[in-house]
């Protein structure tokens, strides 16, 4: 076994003990009885975090199961939690099963509390940094949840949800990750050209990019308390968001581990910074990240991000084989002189929609899904390239893995938390 070899499955070992030893940490939990429901059966659902995201999620679940009804939305926010539950009802393919009563509307920072006590399925689709409390009491209270990406903000979170999942495991509750493209029919199927098929051969390396536009800003009032407009521009803050690495090129960085095996990568390097979300209201995230991931084997991934306006975007994997190539979300291959030689012609049905119809299955047939192990190693990966490109440093998997540095205040309250600075490469922590 070579040094990198021999470095890489000591490096798993550890994320493989790591993870047992935060599930001891954690505790057992005792079995609930009856943790699926047979046909017929009506389970309710429960929405947590009422944004966009989240009601687009409690459509796919209501159309995925057709004995399911919402009961329960909680936001942080009373009017995104009205928002919400107004535009369901205006969605005449639901409505019907949209039965949430005005108790059953809550808001504040325990509103999730409210909504899991009540409903056998959650729907986590809040802002990223609250969902491992969110998913540890769901598990706690012996609830099926899906769970949206990012799974965390930081090591620590990732430590929780690695935990929570494992009670779920033991407890028979299901967990189905908002990675998607993992249930993306065409996606699977180009995946399995490459992975069973081995279609363009041994994979050397990939080339991924998530090079997107500038999204949403949500304004500011002088009534609003720096949390309160901190949580509601949520995705500027690495305490809320985990930056744009995290929240929305995990989707990139998933399809990548998928690749090669969803194992740890041993080292990343990466720059990045913020040329156009200069101004003081974007908070402190960046808006571009190049990150060099160093796989087992001398296998490497070559990744960059943007978030920025006029600039060329392109989302995609290509695979470099060692008898040719492949995109992933084109779903085509190539020979090694550049030939197309296959592409996905078969059904292509809403990969959301799928993910729930899977969660519901699941739980009617007693037959659990826990999507713990790559939702927990894609998140991860993703923290890694920010904390080398905000510390400017090559660091190795255990360094970031190991990290206890927990992102965010250490209570949540409407006051006037500080304003995060700007990360400078060379001069920053690794965070
Ligand atoms: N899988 C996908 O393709 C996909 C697409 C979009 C978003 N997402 C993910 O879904 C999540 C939500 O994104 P969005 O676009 O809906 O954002 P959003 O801002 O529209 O919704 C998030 C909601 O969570 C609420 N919230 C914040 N803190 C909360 C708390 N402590 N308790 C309860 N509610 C809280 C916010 O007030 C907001 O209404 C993010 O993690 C995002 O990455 C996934």
């Amino acid at each position: 076994m070579s040094d990198r070899q021999s470095e890489a499955s000591s490096t798993r070992r550890r994320f493989l003990q790591s993870s047992a030893a935060a599930t001891a940490a954690l505790g057992t939990f005792a079995i609930p009885g009856n943790v699926h429901a047979d046909s017929g059966e009506m389970l309710k659902i429960g929405l947590i975090g009422s944004g966009g995201r989240g009601t687009g999620a409690a459509i796919d679940a209501l159309h995925a199961d057709p004995q399911a009804k919402l009961t329960a939305i909680g936001d942080v926010f009373l009017d995104r939690a009205q928002a919400s539950l107004q535009s369901l009802q205006q969605n005449e393919e639901i409505a019907s099963r949209v039965v949430v009563s005005e108790e059953n509307v809550f808001s504040g920072f325990d509103a999730y509390q409210k909504v899991i006590d009540q409903v056998d399925v959650v729907l986590l689709t809040a802002t990223p940094h609250f969902r491992p409390r969110h998913l540890a009491y769901a598990v706690e209270k012996g609830k099926h949840c899906f769970v949206e990406k990012p799974i965390a903000v930081d090591a620590p979170g990732v430590h929780s949800v690695i935990a929570s999942c494992q009670a779920a495991k033991e407890k028979g509750l299901s967990i189905v990750s908002g990675l998607c493209w993992r249930y993306d029919l065409g996606v699977q199927e180009t995946m399995r050209q490459i992975l069973e098929e081995k279609a363009i051969g041994d994979i050397v390396a990939i080339e991924s990019s998530y090079n997107a536009g500038l999204l949403w800003h949500r304004g500011d009032k002088p009534e609003w308390s720096r949390m309160e407009y901190q949580l509601r521009n949520w995705y500027y803050y690495t305490w809320l968001s985990g930056d744009h690495i995290t929240e929305q090129a995990i989707h990139s960085l998933d399809k990548t581990a998928w690749l090669l095996g969803d194992q740890a990568p041993i080292r990343a390097t990466a720059l990045g910074g913020r040329q156009q979300r200069t101004d003081k209201k974007f908070g402190h995230i960046f808006d571009h990240f190049t990150v060099f991931y160093e796989y087992p084997e001398g296998k490497r991934v070559y990744f960059t991000c943007r978030q920025q306006e006029g600039c060329t975007s392109h989302v995609d994997e290509r695979v470099l084989g060692t008898k040719g190539q492949a995109e992933v979300l084109r779903h085509r291959l190539y020979d090694s002189a550049g030939k197309p030689t296959w592409r996905y012609e078969g059904p292509k049905p809403s990969m959301y929609r799928v993910e729930h119809q899977k969660l519901f299955e699941s739980i009617r047939q007693g037959e659990p899904i826990n999507n713990a192990d790559y939702m927990t190693n894609s998140t991860m990966i993703a923290i890694m390239g920010r904390m080398s490109a905000y510390s400017g440093k090559t660091l190795s998997w255990d360094e970031c893995f190991q990290s206890d540095k927990q992102l965010g205040p250490a209570e949540y309250d409407w006051v006037d938390v500080e304003e995060p600075a700007v990360a400078i490469p060379g001069k920053a922590q690794p965070v």
